[in-house]
């Protein structure tokens, strides 16, 4: 693992201690406003360390605040950066100092990502998905360079997040575990990261969106974020993901939300098993992971269409208890002739976006246009 991760009660804490005395915080208006920021900036503060902040980000990473966050970077030359916030805040960190240290490179500066969701991973991975607002696209950046040098994982910061945030990120772990347990570069250490966050999910998530003050709870969920995003780093996901992106650039749809609706089409796709599915001699290779995964969650045994009908069951019951819309047409945000209209370029697009490679079928442009017009209705 390349990010050391400090976790658990008091863990801000490790601000007091970093070995770097210049830190830029780079963090979402919500952090400030409600004065969260409060808990990074007094431990910096007590060890008599400067900072600035920088607190433009917002939503999915857009390019242009990236440049603002860049051009901020290059004035006050920081030794560390310290990302705050959930996966937008800390993707766009991780292209702010990718970018600027490619203009400037004049030392190597540290970054510290400190997550305020449970959902992305993105404090361990080597991704960082940006928004192309002028092209509509949304896609990953990978690079190690990209890697946070250290992660904190303080679940205090996570009980002010609302339910709706809760659910759509918490499904955003539960898909990248998914994803990356099935995935054609999954290996043995990818896998048991895997299981256990889908272990947790299935026992907490529902808890964390029922009462956010259960402080167990959340800190599982904050775990499990972080493992499924260690799973991911190896193992890559696949096209829930790559589909995601294109549903967040073109629609808004927030991007665990659009995984939870996307996730149990995907799953029909990879494993040839749908509602009217009978028993077969033979089954996809994903079929046994699938079911691996319905194990772990304590659903069904009986045959193997079930086993992999029980999963998909599951994350629908899920989503109808944390009230996530199943189909486009729920969110009633979109015109049907602006989503129709938009299938063929987000099918292009899912396509090239980097997740695909490791889906564990290869997709066609038709076959995930098919799926984008079943998630209408
Ligand atoms: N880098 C990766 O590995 C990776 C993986 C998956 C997704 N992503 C990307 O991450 C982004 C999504 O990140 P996200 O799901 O964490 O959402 P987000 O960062 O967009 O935050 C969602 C909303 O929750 C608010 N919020 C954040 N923390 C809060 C708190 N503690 N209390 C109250 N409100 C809070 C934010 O202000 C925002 O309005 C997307 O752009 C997605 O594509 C990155
Ligand atoms: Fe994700």
């Amino acid at each position: 693992m390349r990010t050391a991760i400090h976790f658990g009660e008091n863990s801000l804490n490790r601000l007091t201690e970093i070995p770097y005395q210049r830190v830029l915080i780079i963090t979402d208006p919500y952090v400030v406003e409600s004065r969260m920021i409060d808990l990074i900036t007094e431990p910096l503060k007590k060890a008599g360390k400067e900072f600035d902040l920088f607190f433009d980000v917002v939503p999915d990473a857009p390019l242009d605040k990236i440049a603002a966050g860049v051009r901020k970077f290059l004035e006050y030359q920081p030794e560390a950066v310290v990302s705050v916030g959930g996966g937008s805040a800390i993707d766009s960190a991780k292209a702010i100092r990718e970018f600027a240290l490619k203009i400037n490179p004049y030392a190597h500066v540290a970054m510290i990502a400190v997550p305020t969701t449970s959902g992305t991973g993105s404090e361990v991975t080597s991704f960082a998905v940006v928004n192309d607002t002028e092209h509509h696209v949304k896609y990953p950046l990978v690079a190690d360079s990209l890697t946070a040098e250290e992660a904190i994982l303080d679940a205090e910061l996570v009980r002010s997040v609302p339910p709706s945030v809760t659910a759509d990120t918490g499904m955003d772990v539960f898909t990248h575990a998914v994803e990356s347990y099935v995935s054609t570069a999954h290996n043995e250490f990818s896998a048991a990261l895997a299981e256990k966050s889908i272990e947790i999910c299935g026992v907490f998530l529902l808890r964390a969106y029922l009462d956010g003050n259960d402080m167990h709870a959340r800190q599982k969920m904050h775990v499990a974020s972080c493992l499924a995003g260690l799973s991911f780093n190896t193992a890559g996901l696949g096209i829930t993901h790559s589909m995601a992106h294109q549903l967040g650039a073109l629609f808004h749809v927030p991007h665990g939300r659009a995984n939870a609706m996307l996730l149990p089409h995907v799953i029909e796709y990879n494993s040839e098993i749908d509602k009217y599915s009978r028993s077969q001699k033979e089954y996809h290779p994903s079929v046994k992971r699938y079911s691996t995964i319905a194990h772990v969650l304590g659903l069904s045994n009986f045959n193997k269409v079930m086993t992999v009908r029980s999963l998909v069951n599951w994350i629908q019951l899920m989503q109808k208890e944390m009230n996530i819309p199943t189909t486009i047409q729920e969110l009633r945000t979109i015109a049907p002739e602006d989503y129709f209209g938009a299938i063929e370029t987000m099918a292009e697009a899912a396509l090239a976006d980097a997740c695909t490679a490791t889906n564990p079928k290869t997709p066609t442009k038709q076959e995930i246009m098919k799926i984008y017009a079943k998630l209408w209705a």
